[in-house]
């Protein structure tokens, strides 16, 4: 029986085969991309740097002496490999569990592929059992939780965590998305949030998913 942790190793040596020679590639944040940073490592010769989607992430990739590049200066993203919190068999997904939704969304809308790397405790029929994580302006958090309140969900504010961007995040219980692109704009479009954690109209393109019986790659 391997462990979760041996799981997200296992795909994010995988991983490495959705790396381009000599591109840019967008680099996701989590524990699952930790290990993948440490796999590009060894090969970051092959690459012209990353983009990355946190300040965690960006850290640990300049550790590893992987040339960062801001987004602006970046037209094209031939790929961009994240984690998720959960993921359903249409590739949409909730992602946000480390805060760092926001700039996922956006290097993820950026990029012409989008790899997702999750182990099999993540691959669900119906998405919502993990807490939907929202990026809110901190004057909108209350209102923004009555709404959600009307939406059927519970919602409660991440303590003590400050985004990136400055932000809150909220995390949302109790919902069982039936029609995540819907409710992905639905919640979007409240006056204050700043991006919802649902990735259903930019899905996966391509899931690598790490099982007991192996790494199986998804489209
Ligand atoms: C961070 C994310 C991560 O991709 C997600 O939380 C999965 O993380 P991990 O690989 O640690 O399970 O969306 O905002």
């Amino acid at each position: 029986m391997l462990t979760q942790d041996q799981l997200k190793l296992a795909v994010a040596k995988k991983a490495l085969e959705f790396v381009p020679e000599d591109a840019i590639i967008g680099v996701g944040t989590g524990s699952t991309v930790n290990l993948f940073i440490e796999e590009l490592a060894g090969i970051k010769g092959r690459i012209k740097g990353a983009v990355s989607s946190s300040e965690a992430s960006t850290a640990r990739l300049k550790a590893h002496h992987i040339p960062v590049f801001d987004l602006n200066e970046v037209e094209k993203l031939p790929v961009y490999i994240d984690g998720a919190d959960e993921i359903n068999h249409h590739l949409h997904m909730i992602k946000g569990g480390g805060a760092a939704l926001t700039r996922e969304k956006i290097v993820a809308g950026v990029a012409d592929e989008f790899v997702c790397i999750a182990d099999e405790n993540k691959y669900v029929a119906m998405l919502g059992a993990f807490p939907l994580p929202i990026e809110v302006i901190p004057m909108a958090r209350s209102y923004v939780a009555r709404q959600l309140v009307k939406l059927g969900g519970h919602p409660e504010l991440r303590q003590g965590v400050v985004t990136d961007n400055g932000n809150v995040i909220i995390d949302v219980h109790g919902l069982q998305i039936m029609k995540p692109v819907e409710l992905e704009e639905t919640i979007n479009h409240i006056a204050g949030v700043v991006t919802c954690g649902l990735f259903a109209r930019r899905r996966a393109d391509v899931l690598v998913l790490g099982r007991q019986s192996g790494v199986q790659v998804l489209r």
